[in-house]
């Protein structure tokens, strides 16, 4: 209902919205008229109880005060926005003379960035990455290889064994990635073509050995695969992962009991000037070789072992060294350096991750 008290009423509530000091006082004026019980909606409600006649009237009346109530708390909103924005503004302060704030950004290691590498490179001549434990079975790791209990190509070796266990067996650490050929050729038929890049273990410790360091395996098998494929899988392998097009290489006849006939890969390098540069020199084109991995084809009775027919099919198996390859790649001196975590070794020779490892095509 509009009468003169409703009148006074909202002239007392537009006067406490001129003196609200802040946003949440206005707000707490706007529930108190506005809100379910709030006084303008109550004078709303209440024209429904008046006479019919006088309705039009007092609605009329009502909607005014309410349009003024409405107008009137806009009004004072805005002025305190815009005065604690102004008061926010004065005391805040960014001292623009302030050195900005470091981050570090992390490098990533020589190792991982080569394991890359040399994934990229595999991957686009069809290889797929398999993987294995570190700690292996004596059957995976040697005798399934070809390399019975009593063979002295285990004392070169230098394995860790595991205690022994109760029925006399011992677990070992993997000496070479070549397990993984073993668990590969027993748990799918070939076509195989799989590279495994991982860790091994042999008690040796100097500058050019150190007791855990990487390998990477590669094995092929198929109906036909012979070593013409091997020279050329390899052979193209290294020149793109060193970036020398015509880089020299050569096999040396080698033995592997796994491996028959087994080789030894060589890269030509230069040694001119006391340092080692890999590939031709422009000077003198002398060569000189630097071995790079061991290979051969896989010995029928590996395959034996591992329920293949021997008659059927026939691959190649190669192994290399990540640090000594990184190592040569990348003028690394000393192999021990890899696991030291000297932050100023890893600046120096990390990568950044925004560097797409191996281009390919390079
Ligand atoms: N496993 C061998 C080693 O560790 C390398 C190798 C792998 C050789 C596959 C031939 C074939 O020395």
């Amino acid at each position: 209902m509009s009468t003169p008290k409703s009148d006074q009423i909202t002239r007392e509530i537009l006067s406490r919205i001129g003196q609200a000091s802040n946003l949440e006082q206005l707000d707490a004026i706007r529930v108190e008229t506005l809100g379910r019980n709030g006084f303008i909606t109550e004078l709303m409600k209440s024209v429904g109880n008046l006479p019919p006649e006088s309705r039009r009237d007092a609605g009329q009346h009502n909607n005014a005060l309410k349009q003024s109530v409405l107008e009137a708390l806009d009004e004072r909103r805005i002025l305190l926005q815009t005065s604690e924005l102004n008061s926010r503004l004065s005391k805040e302060t960014i001292d623009v003379s302030l050195p900005v704030r470091t981050y570090d950004s992390g490098v990533i290691h020589p190792i991982s960035q080569t394991i890359d590498e040399m994934v990229n490179i595999f991957s686009s001549m069809g290889f797929s990455v398999a993987e294995g434990p570190h700690i292996e079975t004596d059957f995976n790791n040697f005798t399934a290889l070809n390399i019975p209990p009593e063979h002295p190509a285990r004392q070169e070796h230098d394995t860790f064994y595991l205690p022994e266990k109760d029925d006399g067996s011992r677990l070992v650490l993997r000496t070479h990635t070549s397990p993984v050929q073993i668990r590969t050729m027993l748990s799918k038929k070939p076509p195989i073509r799989i590279i495994v890049p991982g860790r091994t273990f042999r008690a040796d410790y100097d500058s050019t050995h150190s007791p855990m360091f990487h390998q990477i395996e590669g094995l092929v098998i198929d109906q036909t695969t012979n070593m013409g494929h091997l020279k050329g899988c390899l052979i193209d392998f290294c020149r793109k992962f060193f970036k020398v097009e015509d880089l020299p290489a050569r096999f040396r006849p080698s033995y592997f009991p796994f491996t028959e006939p087994s080789a030894e890969m060589d890269i030509g390098c230069s040694r001119e000037g006391g340092g080692l540069t890999i590939g031709r020199t422009k000077k003198s084109g002398a060569e000189d070789w630097m071995e790079i991995l061991g290979c051969g084809m896989v010995n029928p009775r590996v395959f034996e072992n591992c329920n293949i027919d021997p008659e059927k099919f026939q691959g190649f198996a190669f192994g290399l060294g990540i640090e000594r390859a990184a190592m040569l790649k990348y003028g690394i001196p000393d192999l021990r350096m890899f696991y030291d975590s000297d932050l100023r070794w890893l600046r120096h020779f990390g990568f950044s991750s925004l560097e797409i490892p191996g281009a390919l095509g390079s």
